[in-house]
């Protein structure tokens, strides 16, 4: 019988430059195709993915002469560097290539030599005005300054001018042909809007193309003609086919060619959505799915960039917390397309309140009940309950919606839904109280149950987090007693209800640490004392209650203080305080210490729900005016939802609530 073939996932990075240390904006890149490949693997595909560096070029030149090196003991030199912390972040790629391989180089001169003979290259000579930085010619319209000098646009560095004898790639004959090609695949581009610019930047014409140098001696030659040498785009860009076999494994370039992406931050895009369909549509390629141009990294609200001092480097985040805090992080943040803004205080708050609280606590505390109530072993429970069973349907739902956001690379939003479904887990055992079933030995089965269903929910979440946060996902299912690990369970065969009573679980350890800001920050000295010069400024010490803050776990040891939560003035800032009038207050049915009310908030009514019924009466609470945080994300509380959160002080477990003492209007801003 014949073997059915796996459909093909062919994805890649763009080729890093040698010279530069990579960074988070790097690594976002990188992370981004790992978390896909290993998501399409899940989905059954035979999946390719590739990295390296980009070694040519004048830029390497100069690195290298400053340094009094050669440009290849350069590179070798420092390819460790990306190299090392790919291995740090946990990326599976197949195969890195550096453009320095000899395969390469030939694959290069091949494919020039083609195009040379069918006419599509041409010799002539060029004028005009070239950046060294971004290894790119200015386009003409670029105004001249004061002086008559001209300045790249992209990274704002002075352009020289270069004449030389040259040759050129027919580009104006593709225009055409790239234009019928974007209108037939609309997806080619990624996203959308960034489709249009590059469809209207053809549509405004396009000039054939200076593709080599006789100035540059760090390149591939040209054959035949080895005055010049190759432009470092042409170059790199062909790292795309020759990495996968073009000219030396041809068996595995006819299988994995054309890529299914091609993922690029948004500053080269025009390179991959213009010029490399030219150079592929000229040699009788076919052309790849999607080129997928994401945002930017910024710090301090510009693209973080080696030439302008502001560049993190991930090795200080990674030492204290392993890969997966930083995967999760730059996943769950922004959508891929927009600009992110990189701040040590929103890493933390992520890593202590997604990881460490949400999901890291739920294993912990499951685990650990498992194995003080049932010696570590998932005991044979009792039949489901309707409210049981709505864990397993909503993960089979949860699965198939998480695969499609997968599938179409909307990975913030995937893990949105997934921490949503954490959520309900947690929201399941604070209901079910499985530390008080516990107390009763007549409700065993019952207490099995309970946990059956928490550690399955458990396992279901680790598996989808698979692609983001591997590491973290094969140790719990490690913990779980699972002899299986994620990666070799298919998607469409992984099943809620495969975990099943008689396994041995575990202890677990801490999956994510808990980690406080001024630790953190001392590797990252400089940015430590700007964040704390903040809070001092802000004039407002550090909680000390125990309460939940934007920034858990966080400690400053200032002596006679225990614990506290620090947050900036600017995450403070971002809690919208209102002054309310309570217009109803009733009694929730079944929930001894909940109230639902119905306050005025000045611009609407709202109903919320508030542990205070041990405190106040229903009946003494109307009219009442108190302070309620309104933009607070609704949760629904014993089937209520609440809209808003009101803000007591806890007294041997009671709430007491600062009412105002005298008339103030519904709305008012607190501040
Ligand atoms: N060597 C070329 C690519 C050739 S591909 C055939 C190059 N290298 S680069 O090292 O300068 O950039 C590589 C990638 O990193 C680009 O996609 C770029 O957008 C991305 N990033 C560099 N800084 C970034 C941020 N601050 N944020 C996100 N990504 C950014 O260009």
């Amino acid at each position: 019988m014949e073997k059915k073939s796996k459909p093909t996932f062919y994805i890649t990075t763009p080729i890093y430059y040698v010279n530069d240390v990579p960074h988070i904006g790097h690594a976002y890149t990188t992370i981004i195709a790992d978390a896909l490949t290993r998501f399409q693997k899940l989905a059954g595909k035979d999946v390719f993915f590739l990295t390296g560096t980009d070694e040519h070029g004048q830029k390497i030149e100069k690195a290298a002469a400053e340094k009094g090196l050669t440009p290849k003991a350069l590179a070798d030199a420092v390819v460790g560097r990306a190299q090392d912390l790919w291995k740090a972040l946990n990326i599976s790629h197949d195969f890195f290539i550096r453009t320095t391989m000899d395969f390469h180089e030939r694959g290069v001169q091949k494919l020039f030599q083609r195009l040379l003979d069918q006419g599509d290259i041409y010799k002539g000579e060029y004028k005009g005005w070239y950046c060294v930085s971004d290894e790119n010619f200015l386009a003409e319209d670029v105004p001249a300054d004061k002086e008559g000098g001209k300045a790249c646009p992209d990274c704002g560095k002075k352009a020289i001018v270069v004449s030389e004898e040259t040759y050129f790639f027919r580009l104006s004959a593709y225009q055409e042909k790239l234009l019928a090609h974007y209108a037939a695949h609309p997806g080619f581009v990624r996203p959308q809007s960034r489709m249009n610019e590059v469809a209207s930047f053809v549509r405004g014409g396009l000039k054939d193309l200076s593709i080599t140098r006789t100035t540059v001696k760090w390149g591939v030659p040209v054959p035949g003609d080895p005055a010049h040498t190759i432009y470092v785009w042409f170059d790199a860009l062909h790292n795309y086919v020759t990495g996968i076999g073009y000219d030396w494994n041809m068996p595995l370039f006819e299988k994995f060619w054309p890529a299914t992406v091609h993922l690029v931050g948004k500053d080269i895009l025009r390179f991959h959505a213009v010029y490399w369909p030219a150079f592929l549509m000229a040699a009788g390629f076919a052309l790849p799915g999607t080129v997928f141009g994401h945002g930017w990294w910024l710090k301090d609200d510009t693209k973080m960039s080696k030439s302008r001092g502001n560049v993190l480097d991930p090795q200080a985040i990674l030492k204290t917390f392993g890969p997966d805090p930083l995967r999760y992080f730059l996943l769950r943040e922004i959508p891929i397309g927009q600009d992110g803004n990189f701040s040590h205080e929103g890493f933390l708050h992520r890593v202590n309140s997604d990881l460490a609280n949400d999901l890291g606590n739920l294993v912990q505390r499951t685990l650990t009940m498992v194995r003080n109530y049932f010696g570590g072993v998932i005991e044979d429970p009792e039949a489901e309950s309707a409210k049981d069973g709505r864990l397993r349907t909503e993960f089979e739902a949860l699965k198939n919606r998480v695969f499609g956001l997968y599938d179409d690379s909307s990975l913030n939003r995937a893990l949105e839904e997934i921490w949503s479904y954490i959520s309900d887990v947690n929201r399941y055992l604070a209901e079910e109280e499985p530390w008080i079933l516990a107390k009763d030995p007549g409700r065993r089965k019952r207490l099995a149950r309970v946990l059956l269903q928490a550690a399955a929910a458990i396992r279901g979440v680790s598996y989808l987090l698979f692609p983001v946060m591997p590491g973290s996902a094969e140790k719990i299912w490690a913990f779980l007693g699972e002899e299986k690990k994620p990666a070799e369970i298919l998607y469409p065969e992984m099943r809620f209800d495969d975990f099943k009573p008689g396994r041995k679980t575990l202890a677990p350890e801490a999956l994510f640490p808990r980690v406080d800001l001024k630790t953190f920050l001392s590797e990252e000295i400089k940015v430590g004392e700007e964040v704390l010069a903040v809070i001092e400024k802000a004039g407002r010490g550090p909680r000390i209650d125990g309460g939940e803050s934007p920034v858990p776990g966080v400690e400053a040891k200032k002596e006679g203080m225990k614990s506290m939560d620090i947050i900036t003035y600017d995450e403070f800032k971002r809690m919208d305080l209102r002054v309310a009038h309570i217009l109803k207050a009733e009694r929730i049915p079944g929930a001894t210490k909940l109230l639902k009310l119905e306050v005025d908030i000045g611009t609407e009514k709202r109903q919320m729900v508030a542990g205070i019924a041990e405190t106040y009466a229903p009946e003494d609470l109307v009219g009442k005016r108190l302070i309620v945080i309104v933009n607070l994300k609704p949760a629904v509380i014993r089937g209520v939802e609440s809209q808003a959160m009101l803000l007591a002080a806890v007294v041997d477990d009671k709430a007491l609530i600062p009412f105002f003492d005298r008339e103030v209007q519904a709305g008012a801003v607190v501040k």
